[in-house]
């Protein structure tokens, strides 16, 4: 596996894998990487000729200093996980390359409705710096798939308005959350649970899925309001937001009938550790 660290050596690789005619599959990763990480690193071996992971805590994505700090970096661990994992390339660049001091000011990204909802409206800035790293990274990486997962939800949504806007031309792979047999859903925040927290966690996810039975006999508005009474209730635990939306445009639903693909979305904050989750309500046949 090589591992590149500028941006000179990831255009030359690029330009080789392109000229001996290789399928690339790319997936983009702020290290720390555990199981849900792998499984679209797994998918994207199993789907294409060449691998490319990239590995990059971006600092414009955090709106949260401290978030940006405390974000767990394993970067040795992880080279080794991509190795046995048959990955062909990592991308692991130095900020002070991507972001240049002195660098002009960073373009405006247009985005939709989708990126103005939940995250877009509690972490302000937060998806204009995920566009911005993906913009850089698509077009130097170039690959014909990227893989994102559905533990993200609405971020799937805005790469793909981000893609439409900027013109770019890569076919988007969605994968399914992976969760401890718990049911917590796996995140590199995970690790800076306390023991008590750990043991709280997974609480989320029994939650979402006991609403989703409920939500067969009830409205959506009282299926939001369980899920909220029943998590704010725990001690330590935060609802920041949970929104009950329609999986392609991300916009708040009032009826089950109002769309044949509905997920709630939820981001609670266990002391300062912030985790998100989703669940879909209805799946489109
Ligand atoms: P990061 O949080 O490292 O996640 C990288 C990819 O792994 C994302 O597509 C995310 O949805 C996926 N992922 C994380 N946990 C998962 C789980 N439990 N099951 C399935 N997939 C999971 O998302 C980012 O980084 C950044 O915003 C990035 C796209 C790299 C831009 O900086």
């Amino acid at each position: 596996m090589k591992i590149i660290r500028t941006l000179y050596d990831m255009t030359e690789f690029r330009i080789r894998q392109r000229d001996l005619g290789l399928s690339v599959g790319f997936v983009p990763t702020m290290g720390a990487l555990h199981e849900g990480h792998l499984s679209l690193v797994d998918k994207a071996v199993k789907e294409n000729q060449v691998t490319v992971v990239s590995l990059f805590v971006n600092p414009t994505q955090f709106n949260n200093p401290e978030d940006f700090e405390k974000y767990p970096r394993t970067e040795e661990e992880d080279f080794k996980k991509l190795a046995a994992a048959g990955v062909d390339a990592v991308f692991a660049p130095l900020a002070e390359e991507i972001y240049p001091e002195g660098a002009p000011e960073p373009k405006t990204y247009e985005l939709g409705s989708a990126a103005e909802v939940m995250e877009g409206k509690y972490r302000p800035g937060h998806f204009q710096g995920v566009a911005r790293i993906l913009d850089i990274l698509f077009r130097l990486v170039d690959p014909h798939r990227a893989y994102f997962g559905e533990k993200d939800f609405q971020q799937i949504a805005v790469v793909r308005n981000l893609l439409k806007s900027e013109g770019l031309k890569v076919e988007i792979v969605a994968c399914p959350i992976k969760r401890a047999p718990d049911g917590l859903a796996l995140s590199s925040r995970n690790t800076r649970l306390s023991d008590e927290q750990r043991k709280l966690a997974p609480e989320i996810y029994q939650t979402l899925k006991y609403s989703v039975e409920y939500s067969k006999d009830h409205s959506v508005m009282a299926t939001h309001d369980t899920v909220v009474e029943r998590l704010d209730a725990i001690p330590g635990m935060r609802v920041e937001y949970f929104e009950i939306v329609d999986a392609r445009t991300l916009q708040p639903v009032d009826e089950w009938s109002e769309s044949d693909w509905i997920v709630g979305c939820i981001t609670v904050f266990l002391g300062d550790v912030r985790l998100i989750d989703n669940i879909a309500y209805r799946l489109p046949n």
